[in-house]
């Protein structure tokens, strides 16, 4: 049939704590296609964790339908369940391993309970230590390893028996830049090489940059903005993802908003591909006695695209600026007025 395996229609979520209610999901609608690399993006207390705990069934909406391979979760009968959970995986921020049990032995809980037969368990173990680098190590305790393995350890164990699906709860949120980069780039190959689909749920542009395909931004339990991490990153529009990528990697010093006025104004432009920036801003200059300082500029590379950035300051004539911003407008440049650096 079609390439959906989850799809979400309208969750909600509310608790109740201390009398009062609370709306962690509001009318959420997904749909995750086989394959993808799904990140789900927001800020602390926006839902992320609910949202990831509903499609593992974790928790039960309040309301609203999931369809896994377009069965309603409701409906499923204690068979099914279980069929379910063996389809998916989940790895957690902080790993939830076993510390009495060595790397071998958390990665055989699953297969334990799945009662795979004690030989083909150990070849499994051993698949996947390779899987994750992580042979040296098979009979280390968790205490002995460092973030980056006990994730390793994560990740094999949630493998274990060849889910379809893989789930992410900011499996990446407590490790190092470095560790990060390699742990997104093993989730990367999983996605690639074994054909899971991967669902992970951050608060870090730059792990939705490094590898996803789609991208949706979550704030107060509502999805805000969603679809093609090259769309989204290249024209974003709600002010939320903006405050995401404005975050990510390249601040624009506060300096630069100094003396923001009628004359003065500050431009973020973009441009898809080889598209480049500097013919159109000499154009502008010439066309419209304006100046444009060029004071920042740096290209992002996402999976199939190349974005480039530009931060100008626009001085002049209020009239020549607003003709200027006209002229931008009408050659199709993406570009934004930039009133306040981020705190
Ligand atoms: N078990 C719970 N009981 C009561 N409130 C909860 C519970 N889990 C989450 N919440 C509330 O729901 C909202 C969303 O939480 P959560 O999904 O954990 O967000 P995130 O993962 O994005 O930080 C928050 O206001 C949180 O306090
Ligand atoms: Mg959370």
């Amino acid at each position: 049939m079609s390439d959906t395996i989850i799809e979400l229609q309208s969750i909600s979520k509310t608790y109740q704590h201390d009398g009062k209610i609370i709306t962690a999901l509001d009318n959420v609608s997904l749909t995750i296609g086989r394959k993808d690399i799904y990140g789900i993006i927001g800020l602390s207390g926006a839902g992320k964790s609910t949202l990831i705990r509903c499609l593992a069934r974790l928790v039960t909406p309040s309301s609203g339908r999931i369809l896994f391979h377009g069965m309603d979760f409701a409906s499923l009968n204690i068979g099914e369940l279980r069929t379910f959970r063996k389809k998916t995986g989940m790895i957690f921020q902080h790993f939830n391993l076993l510390s009495s049990r060595t790397v071998a032995g958390n990665i055989a809980y699953p297969l334990e309970i799945a009662n795979v037969p004690k030989e083909e368990q150990d070849k499994r173990i051993n698949e996947l230590l390779g899987l994750v680098g992580l042979k040296e190590k098979k009979n280390a305790y968790p205490s002995q390893l460092s973030g980056g393995e006990k994730q390793r350890v994560g990740i094999a164990r949630a493998l274990a028996n060849h889910p379809e699906v893989l789930f992410c709860d900011e499996a990446t949120s407590a490790l190092d830049p470095k560790t990060t980069k390699e742990i997104l780039n093993l989730l990367k190959n999983i996605n690639r090489k074994l054909d899971v689909t991967i669902i992970l749920i951050t608060h870090e542009m730059e792990v939705i940059k490094q590898i996803c395909n789609k991208v949706a931004v979550i704030e107060h339990g509502k999805i805000v903005e969603e679809g093609l991490v090259t769309e989204v990153f290249s024209d974003p529009k709600h002010s939320t993802t903006k405050h995401f990528l404005q975050k990510s990697s390249h601040e624009i010093p506060p300096e630069f908003f100094k003396e923001i006025s009628a004359n003065r104004k500050l431009l973020r432009l973009t441009f898809k591909g080889k598209a480049a920036g500097e013919p159109i801003i000499s154009e502008l200059v010439r066309r419209f006695d304006v100046d444009a300082n060029i004071l920042l500029g740096w290209i992002d590379r996402l999976q199939s695209l190349t974005l480039g950035t530009l931060i100008i300051e626009m001085t002049g004539a209020p009239e020549g600026i607003r003709n200027a911003l006209g002229f931008l407008q009408e050659k199709h440049v993406h570009f934004e007025v930039i009133e306040n650096a981020l705190e």
